[in-house]
């Protein structure tokens, strides 16, 4: 029967599974005060990037190139650096210098924004985002 064949194949697939799924990010491990002080920053850098996002909403390049200078540039971090493997500071630093791009991107707006400068200040925003997703995809906290 076919309804037994098909609960056959799941529970066979359910026994072989782990307990829990495999994660195969590099864990970090933080001592708990560090750890709770380093995902505080991680909310603040979405609120960054909301910020970016909606002044790029409001068309205001300045205020978006502001937010990309002063939250999410190299020196505004807080030095969480030194808890961490070298390939997290070089994918960290990576990040930085995508914002400081987007910046100097966002500051040279024409008076007009043309559709083709659009698609350059959109492009170097989601290059700033393309560094949160691959060490998102790295490591993991403990
Ligand atoms: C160099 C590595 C790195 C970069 C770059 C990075 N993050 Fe993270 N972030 C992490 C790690 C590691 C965690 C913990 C993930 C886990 O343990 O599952 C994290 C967690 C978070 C969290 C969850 C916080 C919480 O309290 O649960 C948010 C939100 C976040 N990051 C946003 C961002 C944003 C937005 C960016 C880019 C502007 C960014 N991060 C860039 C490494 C990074």
């Amino acid at each position: 029967m076919l309804w037994r064949n098909a609960c056959g194949v799941l529970l066979a697939s359910l026994t072989v599974m782990p307990a829990a799924a495999e994660d195969p990010r590099a864990p970090l491990e933080l001592p708990p005060d560090v750890r709770a002080a380093f995902m505080e920053e991680m909310r603040h850098h979405m609120d960054s990037l909301d910020d970016i996002i909606a002044a790029l909403a409001a068309a205001d390049f300045a205020a978006a190139a502001k937010a990309a200078r002063t939250e999410l540039a190299i020196g505004g971090g807080k030095g969480f650096g030194r808890f961490m493997p070298i390939e997290f500071r070089e994918m960290g630093m990576a990040m930085h210098r995508a914002a400081a791009d987007f910046a100097d991107v966002a500051v040279s707006a024409p008076a007009e924004a043309s559709g083709a400068y659009w698609k350059k200040a959109v492009g170097a925003l989601e290059d700033i985002s393309a560094q949160c997703r691959s060490c998102h995809a790295a490591f993991r906290v403990e």
